[in-house]
């Protein structure tokens, strides 16, 4: 039997755009994925837009008794920014009922709400004037991070600023899969400073306002690989590792962009325009913990070829197809459990121990009805498997002293998820698109409660 640390926390995550549905609705305005969705639908999974998600807008009440159901002491959602301030100026009162009500309840049944701000979905008419590349962006964000504090602080005690920046950066700016899907590593990067100065507004004015409760960041990290020992692929190593995970951790938890970071971005001009005071900004303000969401690592090695200046990342490292992977083959994603452990040392020993928390893990599987049994349960064993191995690896990290306090996968109940629509499913109730999004229980669901229930399995 493996025994978690008393107050684990176990639960699931989920955002607002992934699951609240009512896109336009309620008195939000439309983000990009409304917006593009409008434009190029074609580029969605089966015409799957945001406009009809699993609907947690209307059926949070009865969602949240299904998350008692199957042990889950706390959940992650975000707000949406477009929701609550559909102009960026006014409050939207029936969002903040909305909100309430639904923190509420969740508190109400013993769930504790994590509360994260900025889930890839940027507002529309903030994206007109140029979204995180305006400098602009920052400010507003800030704006928006206080509102949320002064409306629900009273109901939330743990705030997330962003979910994975690294994601809106790189599939915006480099890898076409994010709104505005333009390749242009300059802005990137720009783009990535921005973020984190709204992410470090936002810390500053959570700290300012005296608000109760921790403020964090929700990264996904995914440790790198090396093909082998020689200088060229560690070099590649280690570039992809200032780019991919001190680029937020060192500020986010040291309070300073990492200097070997700085020059690599010299060497190739790709410094973004600061402002004199974001140094010390950064500084003092660092997150009370940390939320990683680990699916898979990423394996590299030194590119053939190279250009200086450095056009896209693929001009640091190249990536490499480890023989030995096994494979998610819905996702496409490796299956490494053995990284987590890596994550929990690399916590331990880089990040001065700092609280943290497993946000996100979880395995996605495409036609899930192939494993229905006659009573209509999907018997998700090979879900099963995957938690109890990534678990396996995050204790021994835990017994070896990383400070981690819970483990959350993704997701709850089977979600939207951007171009790939509902294609992947991941929750721990499936969700029948073909029927009023009628939700029923995965065997995984089952187990989670057990696991909950004996604080370990
Ligand atoms: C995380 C995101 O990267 O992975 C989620 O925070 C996302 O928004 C999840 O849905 C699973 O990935 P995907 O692309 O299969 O939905």
């Amino acid at each position: 039997m493996l025994t978690f640390p008393k107050g684990f926390l176990w639960g699931a995550a989920a955002s607002a755009p992934q699951t609240e549905g009512h896109a336009l609705g309620g008195g939000k305005t439309a983000t990009t994925w409304d917006k593009w969705f409008e434009l190029n639908p074609e580029k969605f999974n089966n015409n799957q837009g945001p406009e009809v998600t699993s609907n947690v807008y209307e059926f949070y009440k009865e969602d949240i008794q299904r998350m008692k159901e199957i042990g889950m002491n706390s959940y992650r959602t975000s707000i949406s920014w477009a929701r609550l301030l559909p102009d960026g100026k006014t409050l939207n009162k029936e969002a903040v009922t909305f909100y309430r009500s639904y923190f509420q309840t969740l508190r109400e049944n013993g769930i504790e709400p994590i509360i994260n701000l900025f889930h890839f979905d940027m507002p529309w008419w903030l994206m007109e004037k140029g979204g995180w590349e305006t400098r602009e962006s920052v400010e507003a964000f800030a704006f928006y991070a206080e509102t949320a504090f002064v409306e629900f602080g009273d109901l939330v005690k743990r705030w997330a600023t962003f979910n994975e920046p690294l994601v809106h950066i790189e599939c915006g700016y480099l890898y076409g899969f994010h709104y505005p899907a333009i390749v242009d590593f300059k802005k990137a990067i720009q783009v990535g400073y921005h973020t984190l100065m709204a992410h470090v507004k936002a810390v500053e004015a959570f700290r300012q306002g005296h608000f109760e409760g921790e403020i964090g960041i929700i990264l996904n990290v995914t440790p790198t690989y090396a093909k082998s020992n020689e200088d060229r692929d560690m070099e590649a190593k280690n570039k992809a590792d200032l780019l991919i995970i001190k680029s937020f951790l060192d500020p986010c938890v040291l309070g300073e962009v990492s200097k070997d970071l700085v020059e690599l971005l010299k060497d190739n001009e790709l410094i973004p325009t600061t402002i004199e005071t974001d140094k010390e900004i950064i500084k003092h303000n660092r997150v009370d913990y940390i939320g990683i969401n680990y699916y898979q690592p990423m394996r590299v090695k030194a590119p053939e070829t190279s250009q200086v200046p450095a056009q896209t990342p693929a001009d640091f490292f190249a990536s490499y197809d480890w023989p030995e992977k096994r494979i998610n083959p819905y996702r496409g994603w490796e299956i490494y459990p053995e990284a987590l452990y890596d994550v929990a040392m690399m916590m331990k020993n880089d990040y001065n121990n700092i609280p943290w928390f497993v946000s996100e893990n979880g395995m996605g599987v495409a036609d899930e009805e192939r494993f229905l049994d006659e009573k209509g349960m999907v018997q998700d064993d090979y879900r099963v498997d995957f938690m109890k191995e990534h678990l396996g690896q995050l204790y021994k990290g835990i017994q070896e002293g990383s400070s981690c306090f819970g483990y959350h996968t993704w997701t709850f109940v089977d979600c939207w998820s951007w171009l790939n629509g509902y294609r992947n499913r991941y929750g721990f109730y499936r969700v029948d698109l073909d029927n009023n999004l009628n939700r029923s229980l995965k065997k995984s669901g089952l187990w989670y409660k057990e696991l909950s229930q004996h604080n370990g399995f």
